[in-house]
């Protein structure tokens, strides 16, 4: 008789209910996880300076007219949805390159590739790091964006921070960039903001590029520059001086590119990731170590947001419109800024800054009480999102602001 054959159960499934037993209950995002919360709040007069998104004046973030005349146009005349390859769309990523660099080709020196939003682009960036450099050590300013940190830490890059700004002073602290980036050792890489820095809205002048230019060409650093505000800040050809003046002293460079701003093409996932070699040979080794890491990310990148770029930049017309829309949400922004010093000289500096965020000097406590008792929502840190302010809630906002200020919450 043949006995019965057991059930092969191991000693850790019998334990375990599952193999993913072990993994630990991770946070929500904090930034993101006020999308939810603001749209939970029944209050009427809620006002969101919380995520980074752009607001016209009826409180709405529409969809670019340009935009959707090249969406009208796709939908005409797109008649495959055939694969691109993993450089997505060579038109969109050329387009992009002029807008920069002032040039598509920069000699042959300049390799490029889509990616899923600007995001996805220092992803892959901190990856080719890994590849090319693996001593290296990223360089990144406090405060930054949330989720630098995380994403160089998810490719097993090092992280050494230094201070950017002093918030309860509102000033650059470039003395310490100074230090910090000389300080490094070659082959390091420098982060930094190109423009609309997030979330101090305090950027570096020209001259101040040219200094941090030369100290990473003569310690032979690898300046990696997100640009997510392109145009939102001083305009789209003043906003790209500090990635031109960078790639005039330094013979390699990457740049993260989004459109998620200065295209509204936030959910669509359009990004971009250039990087400029000393030469040509290297440019194209660049290239296809880029091709592969995408094809082991992503394979290809997401297509329509792009192609919506490329077709908008392919007419003069939708150019010229585009142009326009996004310089009428610049000036809106600016405009938000003046409003604040006006109502409130203590926020003048606010009219100084740039771009979509501002970090005002709160306690988590004052953020929070803001948020549960006046319906104010903003990042914990204080940031706050200009480009979510209205001429209609402005007077609201630097009333709470002020209550909460002089309440001692500390
Ligand atoms: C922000 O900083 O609010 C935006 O860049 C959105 C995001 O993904 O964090």
């Amino acid at each position: 008789m043949i006995a019965p054959v057991a059930p092969m159960i191991s000693e850790r499934s019998k334990a375990a209910a599952s193999l993913f037993d072990d993994l630990l209950m991770q946070p929500t995002d904090a930034l993101l996880a006020l999308i939810g919360l603001y749209a939970a709040d029944p209050r009427e007069d809620k006002i969101d300076l919380g995520v980074g998104v752009y607001k016209n004046e009826a409180g709405d973030t529409p969809v670019f007219a340009a935009v959707k005349a090249a969406e009208a146009h796709l939908l005409a005349h797109q008649f495959s949805k055939s694969y691109l390859g993993p450089e997505g769309d060579i038109g969109y990523t050329k387009a992009l390159a002029r807008l920069v660099f002032g040039d598509d080709e920069m000699g042959g020196r300049l390799a490029a590739v889509q990616t899923p939003g600007g995001t996805g682009a220092i992803r892959m960036g901190a990856e080719l790091v890994v590849k090319a450099l693996p001593d290296a050590v990223v360089h990144i300013g406090d405060p930054t964006w949330p989720n630098h940190v995380p994403l160089f830490k998810a490719a097993r890059l090092p992280i050494v921070t230094y201070r950017h700004m002093d918030i309860a002073a509102q000033t650059l602290c470039f003395e310490e960039v100074e230090a910090a980036l000389s300080a490094a050792s070659p082959g390091d890489v420098a982060l930094l903001h190109g423009c609309c820095h997030n979330p101090t809205g305090v950027d570096f002048s020209s001259e101040q590029w040219e200094c941090l230019a030369q100290i990473m060409a003569e310690r032979c650093l690898l300046p990696f520059i997100d640009l997510a505000y392109h145009g939102l800040g001083d305009g789209l050809e003043r906003d790209a001086v500090g990635v031109r003046i960078v790639a005039r002293h330094c013979p390699d460079l990457l740049v993260a590119y989004s459109c998620d701003k200065n295209f509204g093409l936030y959910r669509e996932r359009v990004g971009a990731l250039f990087s400029l070699s000393a030469n040509a040979e290297t440019a194209a080794i660049v290239q296809s170590n880029l091709l592969s890491l995408a094809r082991a990310n992503w394979s290809m990148p997401p297509d329509h947001g792009a192609a919506s770029v490329r077709v908008i930049m392919e007419s003069d017309e939708l150019t010229a419109q585009w142009r326009a829309e996004l310089e009428e949400m610049r000036q809106r922004i600016a405009a938000m800024r003046e409003g604040l010093a006006t109502l409130d000289p203590s926020l003048d500096f606010i009219s100084r800054q740039k771009g979509m965020f501002s970090t005002l000097p709160l306690s988590p406590e004052q953020v929070k009480s803001l948020r549960e008792d006046r319906a104010i929502y903003m990042a914990g840190s204080g940031r706050i999102n200009i480009a979510g302010l209205v001429p209609s809630n402005l007077s609201a906002f630097v009333t709470a602001l002020a209550a909460v200020r002089s309440t001692g919450i500390a």
